[in-house]
Order: structure tokens, then sequence, then C-alpha cells
């Protein structure tokens, strides 16, 4: 069960983000926003208090706040990305973690550990970490002791195609996961009853549970199809923006 959610709003730069994905354009701020707007209403449909921290127009990713934080039952964790041009989110977003966390559970990923909290699926009070070529062997070693110190556990999973972990793979709870690519046949994710997700809708595998209601990027048919046939109340949020900047909805929010 989720009470809260942290979202930022996307700013302007935007437009100037990380993309491996060029041939899609540059995203259209003003739809952006109004698709943020659609995405904070459909989580307020879904239970939950959400927090708007303003664009901060120094960092064109900035909207991807899942990126610079991770939060558990137990602790927050402030992270260290891998991406030079976000790195500075971390501390951006410190404040908004400090009005739900005392110090003595917040945590912190150091240099030379790098960790990006889309790497990081949650599964229980265990933590799958994709190393990635934004989180290293360090800051998955410093990430896993801070879960073992608060009583919870992570496990490494390596990844070789796609930017982020959860950007292939997403937890439905209820032992539900939505596998993508080169997720589809990984031996850690055996014990669960994964739906493979087409790979023309590989982008879709990157859904989100709230509350026992899945929020599932509008457009793509067949996940929408198996998330309901789950039994799953659906909401369907445009992501096509965000999609431009490797984005999906995981990444627009933290949920605790
Ligand atoms: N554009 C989001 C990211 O690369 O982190």
């Amino acid at each position: 069960m989720f009470n809260n959610v942290i979202v930022r709003r996307p700013c302007r730069a935007m437009v100037e983000g990380i993309t491996s994905n060029p041939q899609l354009g540059k995203p259209d701020y003003e739809k952006a926003l109004l698709q943020h707007d659609s995405y904070i209403a459909a989580l307020k449909e879904c239970g939950v208090a959400v927090t708007v921290l303003p664009a901060d127009e120094r960092y064109p990713d900035s909207c991807f706040v899942e990126d610079p934080a991770v939060i558990t039952r137990k602790c927050a964790i402030i992270t260290n990305p891998g991406a030079a041009s976000r790195n500075g989110e971390k501390d951006e977003i410190l404040p908004a973690i400090r009005k739900f966390f005392t110090e003595d559970q917040i945590e912190y990923i150091k240099s030379p550990g790098t960790l990006e909290g889309g790497d990081v699926m949650m599964v229980g009070d265990h933590f799958y970490v994709g190393r990635s070529v934004r989180t290293n062997e360090e800051g998955i070693r410093q990430f896993i002791a801070i879960l073992e110190k608060h009583g919870l556990s992570g496990s490494e999973v390596t990844l070789e195609e796609v930017l982020h972990l959860k950007t292939g793979v997403n937890y439905l709870e209820n032992g539900n996961m939505l596998v993508s690519g080169e997720f589809v046949h990984k031996p850690e994710f055996a014990q669960y009853n994964r739906v493979e997700i087409p790979e023309e809708e590989a982008y879709a595998a990157n859904c989100i549970w709230v509350n026992d209601t899945v929020i599932v990027p509008e457009g793509y048919p067949a996940v929408e199809k198996a998330v309901r046939s789950l039994g799953y109340k659906v909401i369907l949020v445009d992501t096509s923006e965000f999609r431009k900047l490797d984005g999906g909805l995981s990444c627009l929010s933290l949920r605790f």
C-alpha cells in the first residue's frame, strides 16, 4: 500500500534531456505538462497524496524523480546518479525526502559508487538492482549493505540492452511481473508469474502498480489487455513526450 508519491514538474529544458531515441524527436513541453497533469490525476485516483516539486531548469531530466532516490519501507536512500548531467538532482530531492524521513532513516550512495533508482525494483522486502551504465558494482555493494543494515535484502541483475532495469521489467505485486526483451528468460525472475511483453510494445513493460490499480502507458493494447486480464483496475496515461527521453511511468515518481 502506498500513501505518498513525490513528483517533479517537467522543466522547459527537458527538450535537452538525455535520450537514446533522438529519432522520436524533441518532447513538446506544453504537451508534456498536460501529460504530467494526467499522471498526477491518475495517482490521486489511486488514493495517494501527491507532493509536486517545482520544475528545476538546471536539470533537464529532473522530472524523472525515481532516479535520485530510492524509498523503502524502512529507509530512504539518496542515490548517486551515474549520468553526469543528472548527478546534482540528488541534492535537490533531499529536502523533499526530509519531509517524510528523519536523518537516521536517510542513507547515501557515495562515489565511486553510482546508482540510479530506475535500476532498482522492489519486490516486498527484496530489491533487485540492475548493473547498468548508470549503476556500478560499488554502488550496488553500498546499496545492498544499506538494505541489510535495515533488515532488507538486495541482489544484482546484469543488463546489457536497456538503460535501466525497470525499462524492461516491472513488478505488479501478487507475484505478477511484466517482462520484456532480455528479462524474459532471466533465471532470477523464474519464480514469478511473468507476463511477456511483445517486442513492439516493449516500452510499456514500464507500468506501475499503485494500490491495486496499474497505471499503463496509453497506446499499447497488448499490455493493457494483459494487465486487465491479471484482474487489476487499469488507468491509461499518455507518456509520449517522456518516452522521447527514455522515460516511463515509473521514472516520473517516488512511491511509498
Ligand atoms: N532521460 C532520462 C535519463 O537518461 O536518465
